[in-house]
């Protein structure tokens, strides 16, 4: 593979069923909603106790950050503003109550924040890596809600269905009793192996990051990172919004776990978004392959890059197939 860097992939035109959009939403304006402020300190995937051939598999080597600014005031009480817009919407899983997910489709503001370059070459940097907005857009902007029933967890313990996200409050953190955003500092065999063995997560190791306030997050590689939403511990309003990246460089392996991903999301949207997001690395994947074009005699090295495409592509297409029998997986409460 060259150094070749996919090319984005527009949002979809057509609005789907049952996802109207939102009527007098703010209009987002990156100068006056985005107010960026770059995390200080990075734990690597190395401080959870992955190796280095765990790391060798992702994109970017870092874990977690610890909190950073994304929106100014007025971006925060617009973002906050459309949150609740969209609450009408949400729909409940085996491990969420109160979601929406697609809200891009239904907020132009959600959109235009998720897909922002400025923001998204800012996440870039952090993660040392180009990313491009969630080619899925089911993928962009997912809001969690606090559950109706004080106590509950918003979500359980869980690694997420994509590999690089941020998780930003979009209510004040500090208006609320409990609604703790916590990770986990180990790595996802160990939390599986304590569940296995009936044992509870090692309290020392259970980090909650301190937000000052709405529109302040963490950026994580979500599918190595264990986290969770505590529940509200006192009747409150907790709403947080959770962004996912793709990793420009499509020489990286897709992460998509698409049998999650139908379990949660809409059947006649789930499938359709997940087959145009491997149509994509396939495009993507062969315009590499065209930009590297050398005169060679290495038909080994042709038919691997060859069978590689053809490979991920038969992979997505069992997905596909059968598609409906996973069960939601998490971690529990505990
Ligand atoms: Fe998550």
């Amino acid at each position: 593979m060259n150094d070749y860097l996919a090319n984005p992939l527009a949002f979809p035109h057509e609005q789907p069923n049952g996802f109207p959009m939102l009527e007098d939403e703010p209009v987002f304006d990156e100068t006056r909603h985005l107010q960026i402020e770059m995390p200080e300190t990075v734990i690597s995937l190395k401080e959870f106790g992955y190796s280095n051939e765990d790391i060798a598999q992702c994109p970017c080597d870092f874990g977690i950050t610890n909190v950073f600014r994304i929106l100014s005031d007025e971006g925060a009480e617009c973002m906050l503003q459309v949150a609740r817009m969209l609450e009408q919407y949400t729909t409940s899983n085996a491990r969420i109550a109160r979601n929406v997910r697609g809200g891009a489709y239904q907020s132009k503001f959600l959109r235009d924040l998720c897909q922002s370059k400025e923001l998204t070459a800012a996440v870039s940097k952090i993660c040392g890596t180009d990313l491009l907005p969630h080619t899925i857009p089911h993928q962009l902007g997912h809001l969690n809600y606090n559950p109706k029933e004080v106590g509950e967890n918003v979500d359980k313990w869980h690694v997420d269905t994509l590999r690089i996200d941020f998780v930003m409050f979009v209510t004040d953190p500090n208006s609320v009793e409990g609604g703790e955003f916590e990770y986990y500092l180990g790595t996802k065999e160990e939390v599986a192996e304590l569940k296995k063995a009936g044992k509870l997560l090692d309290p020392a190791k259970i980090k909650a990051p301190v937000l000052p306030g709405p529109g302040y997050a963490v950026l994580q590689q979500g599918n190595m990172v264990v986290h969770r939403a505590k529940g509200l511990t006192e009747p409150g309003e907790r709403i947080t919004m959770v962004n996912g990246y793709v990793p420009r460089d499509v020489s990286f392996p897709d992460y998509t776990r698409f049998d999650q991903l139908y379990l949660v999301d809409p059947e006649h949207m789930a499938a359709s978004e997940y087959s145009r997001h491997v149509t994509w690395m396939g495009r993507e994947l062969l315009e590499a392959q065209l930009k590297g074009f050398e005169f060679s005699e290495d038909r080994d090295k042709m038919a691997e890059n060859l069978e590689k495409i053809a490979e991920m592509m038969a992979v997505a297409a069992e997905q596909l197939r059968k598609a409906g029998d996973a069960k939601v997986e998490h971690f529990g409460d505990g």
